[in-house]
């Protein structure tokens, strides 16, 4: 970092943090397995059409190569509604870069080799891969398709208070697509035997993985083992298996026993895991004298593909965010040529929010209204469309505190009025919203050890966002013991079934379930229990689900600076303060919040995947061309949070807080280069040559 990040933040260090830290926690594609081959996946070089003819002889031919696999040759796959699991399963092309094969050898070297000698000719079809406004690709999305669909939302006359508003901003924001790039690449080890199928598989709930692939395969589930003790970071493509597992999956089923490896290259990521999709969205506001939102309208068209719908849901943002009695929101879909997007760290409202909070700002601008003074005057009472209470809503002490903090009360509200040397310098703030979702169903077993300790185990996953920390301090709290005399196992389909880590849900429906397991355990088994006692058992249901609106919420501040000449963008200081209920664990939570910041400030400044529509594919497709927030990129960041008390939320209290702090971040770096500079940036990102034009 370049300037000081606070770490005075205490709480449980990180469990495994040693093990990582010199190597020894086995991520999957290094875990110890005998005699293991090495799979090489083909991919399409087209984006449409079919493949005409596929000839493997000269890979074949190649010492070393053990097995090549295409849809001529490929086991069937029963259909469970995801075509993008339905690898091999036909010839026809829906994205460049699908997968088409496989080639299985002994080292990963000659299956690249050997991958190069697959002969591959192809029947185009015309293909459409550019993202934009066309009535010839826009659509409502198909609710049978996404079942968490939000539909549309018409409240009173939106038409008729915009004309009568005192103010208004009628404004539309573009954000481009964005990949998902863990440290740890999406990597799976196959090993098929006379006990079934086991996986070492990078992901976010080896159950889901489980429960996905054992029909696609016609397994029984207690024949599928599904590990992910450790993993090397996930925001979202890691939360529903993808193609290549299926692939791999395949071509284990050919090597007599012996295991198969694929680990995805970075470039392979950006066409095989899903990715943010682009969006367009416009945002009409209407307010009166006071700044009184009167009309608040939202629509956003975003990117889906042609062969599976993925709908992104941005304009929601705005449904419950602030008070308004007019209002509109409406999400349509492009489809197109391209592979599926997915979830990627607040899916939905990194973008949806990012357009919001930006037209906000403008509001205030045009009102002469301070932007947080605006916020505060449009807080709803209810949540605005359900009607509501919330089960705790502090957003406007998020405001607050971070305003004192930052030293928002020097600040002259007066765009391009201060320059530091060649810098323009400027401030912004922006809200943060995240829905505080619960996953029913989880189970978790406690078990009393013959050496006195407590084994708990739950089939969680830590992705990196300490669930395994903060889940033992849970287990240790309520059992009443040091938290050095619980184990603790997650990760894998070995231990009882729960839910996906997604949604920032971990803390709530893990959480919620250890503790509630525990109290049934010392129901059962008294505070004293024998050695070898064990209760398993799921959360209790939670009376208040449905009957309150659940949220985080948090304040996002930015110092930005712009250079006069150049245009370079520079984020030198941001202070995020969130109200997420109970922080569990002050240490692990405050590093969820600031690399939610950081990812923010690159989706702000950097991130940008760049499609060549005539060919459909990501051209800058590796870390070299698409630059992620690094070090020198960072300043300081300074995370706080108020203390918040949500008996309703979930039996631990917590909200989720790994989403929330991205959300914002980009907004308040926009509203803050548009305070340095008078210039409006209305598309991400906020690269220099947009402060020149
Ligand atoms: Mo997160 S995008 O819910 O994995």
């Amino acid at each position: 970092m370049t300037g000081a990040t606070r770490t005075t933040a205490r709480g449980l260090e990180r469990i495994e943090g040693r093990a990582k830290v010199t190597g020894t926690a086995p991520y999957a594609f290094e875990y110890p397995v005998t005699d293991p081959l090495y799979l090489h996946p083909l991919r399409s070089g087209i984006a449409r059409g079919r493949i005409a003819s596929i000839d493997t002889a000269a890979a074949e031919r190649v010492d070393g190569v053990h097995t090549v696999l295409t849809h001529h040759n490929a086991d069937a796959l029963n259909p469970i509604g995801d075509p993008e699991l339905a690898v091999l399963q036909s010839d026809g092309i829906d994205f460049r870069g699908q997968l088409v094969g496989a080639v299985v050898a002994e080292t990963p070297e000659i299956a690249a080799h050997a991958a190069g000698l697959v002969d591959i000719r192809y029947e185009r079809l015309p293909h459409d891969s550019e993202f934009r406004d066309d009535a010839n690709i826009v659509y409502t999305p198909d609710a049978d398709a996404s079942p968490m669909l939000a539909p549309d939302l018409e409240r009173g006359d939106v038409d008729a208070a915009l004309a009568e508003a005192t103010y208004t901003v009628d404004v539309t924001y573009t954000t481009p697509p964005e990949h998902h790039n863990p440290i740890e690449p999406h990597a799976v080890i196959a090993t098929w035997d006379d006990d079934g199928l086991t996986l070492h598989d990078s992901n976010q709930g080896s159950h889901l993985v489980r429960d996905l692939l054992a029909p696609l395969v016609g397994l029984d589930k207690e024949r599928i083992n599904v590990i992910a003790p450790h993993v090397g970071g996930a925001f979202g493509s890691k939360g529903m298996p993808h193609g290549h597992l299926a692939l791999t999956v395949l071509a284990a089923r050919r090597t007599e026993g012996r295991p198969v490896k694929c680990a995805l290259s970075r470039t392979q990521m950006f066409e095989l895991v899903g990715y943010r999709p682009p969006t367009r969205q416009r945002v009409r506001l209407g307010a009166d004298p006071e700044g009184r939102l009167t009309a608040t309208e939202h629509d956003s068209l975003e990117q889906t593909s042609r062969f599976k719908q993925y709908a992104e849901q941005s304009a929601s943002a705005s449904r419950e965010m602030y008070a308004s009695p007019n209002r509109r929101v409406t999400n349509r879909l492009a489809a197109l040529d391209v592979p599926a997007p997915t979830w990627m760290r607040a899916p939905g409202e990194a973008s949806g929010m990012y357009a919001l909070e930006s037209a906000v700002d403008e509001l205030a601008v045009r009102a002469g209204i301070d932007p947080i003074e605006l916020r505060v005057r449009n807080e709803p009472e209810v949540a605005p469309v359900s009607g509501l209470p919330f089960s705790s809503r502090n957003l406007v002490a998020c405001l607050r505190q971070g305003a004192e903090r930052f030293g928002w009360q020097d600040r002259d509200p007066r765009p391009g009025t201060r320059r530091e040397g060649d810098w323009l310098v400027g401030t912004g703030v922006a809200a943060a919203s995240f829905p505080s979702l619960l996953f029913p169903g989880s189970l978790a077993t406690i078990r009393h050890e013959s050496d006195g300790k407590y084994r708990v185990e739950i089939g969680a996953a830590d992705i990196g966002t300490g669930a395994r920390t903060a889940l033992t301090q849970l287990a240790a709290e309520t059992l009443e013991v040091p938290v050095d005399d619980v184990e603790l196992r997650l990760g894998s389909t070995e231990q009882p079934n729960a839910g996906l880590a997604g949604g920032s849900a971990g803390t709530a429906s893990w959480g919620s379930t250890v503790v509630d397991a525990v109290r049934a355990f010392r129901a059962e088994h008294g505070s004293d229990p024998a050695a070898g006692a064990e209760t398993t058992a799921g959360a209790a249901d939670n009376p208040d689900l449905g009957k309150y609106a659940m949220n985080a919420y948090g304040a996002q501040f930015a110092e930005v600076r712009v250079h006069a000449d150049t245009g370079e963008v520079r984020v030198p200081r941001m202070l995020g303060v969130f109200a997420a209920g109970r922080i569990v664990n002050p240490r692990t939570a405050h590093s969820q919040f600031l690399g939610g910041m950081t990812m923010g400030i690159s989706m702000a400044l950097h991130e940008h995947s760049v499609v060549d529509g005539r060919f459909g594919h990501v051209v800058n497709h590796d870390l070299a061309g698409y630059h992620i927030a690094g070090n020198a990129d960072v300043g300081s960041i300074e995370v706080s949070w108020v203390d918040e008390h949500d008996p309703h939320v979930n039996s631990v209290g917590a909200k989720g807080i790994g989403e929330v702090g991205i959300v914002g971040t980009a907004a308040a770096i926009g509203n803050a280069a548009h305070h340095a500079t008078g210039v409006r940036v209305r598309d991400l990102p906020l690269t220099p040559d947009k402060f020149l034009r």
